[in-house]
């Protein structure tokens, strides 16, 4: 996940923050989300990038917005990081809830669109707040659940399952595995499998479809209850 390796500058005697010596420490310690906070922080104070941020929608969920209007449906973004995705989602017409663990990345979000019609929230994918148990008529999970350990990926999918409504759309798209030499690679991210992706398809969600996208290297897959 790492775009910028640790520098130290001899001259200016500046050291940046890599998030691969974030997550690290946080995942030694046994937190497995305990990285994230402080990235955003360091982030904040320019002594990290955070290599997910893009400032733009990602291009497939902008694609398939496009496609389908939210007429006032409601729509939750998993990891919603500084709100490009939700953003988009809202403008599409959804009623747009997003929510990420970190509570830096949610104010920087408010702070960024104070216009925003979104309601972000500071929430944990692991323990999520019960209402939002099939409340959910559209929801997106893009690179959130591959930023994770495997021993906690179970919780995790089952959580993106759990917040679909009847009759509603699920939206996941994550590193594809396959893409990858597994003998070598080291996380985060820990990309899924295409027999992973499809293991969001529980306890009455079923798959609709699933493509490699990006010449392969990620899968997208569209679910419903
Ligand atoms: C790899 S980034 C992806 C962000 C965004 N979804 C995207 O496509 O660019 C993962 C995001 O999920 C958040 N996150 C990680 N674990 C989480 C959890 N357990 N619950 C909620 N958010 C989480 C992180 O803070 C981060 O903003």
């Amino acid at each position: 996940m790492s775009t910028q390796p640790e520098t130290t500058d001899s001259s200016e005697q500046t050291q940046t923050t890599d998030d691969a010596t974030l997550a690290k420490a946080a995942l030694a310690a046994g937190d497995p989300t305990g990285w994230f906070e402080p990235l955003y922080v360091a982030a904040e104070s320019g002594d990290a990038v955070v290599p997910w941020a893009r400032g733009e929608p990602n291009r497939e969920l902008a694609a398939w917005a496009a496609a389908h209007p939210g007429d006032g449906r409601r729509a939750l973004v998993v990891g919603s990081a500084l709100g490009d995705d939700p953003e988009l989602l809202a403008a599409a017409g959804y009623v747009t809830t997003g929510f990420d663990v970190a509570a830096t990345a949610v104010a920087a979000a408010r702070r960024r669109f104070p216009e925003s019609t979104v309601d972000y929230q500071v929430a944990d994918l692991l323990a999520p707040p019960p209402e939002w148990h099939h409340a959910f008529d559209l929801v997106v999970e893009i690179i959130n659940v591959q930023a994770m350990p495997r021993d906690v990926r179970p919780k995790a999918v089952a959580s993106v399952a759990g917040f679909l409504a009847p009759g509603g759309t699920a939206l996941v798209s994550a590193v594809a595995e396959e893409s990858i030499d597994t003998a070598t690679w080291s996380g985060p991210p820990w990309p899924l499998s295409r027999a992973e992706v499809e293991s969001f398809a529980q306890d009455g969600v079923r798959l609709v479809g699933i493509e490699p996208i990006r010449e392969n290297t990620r899968w997208w897959a569209e679910f419903t209850r």
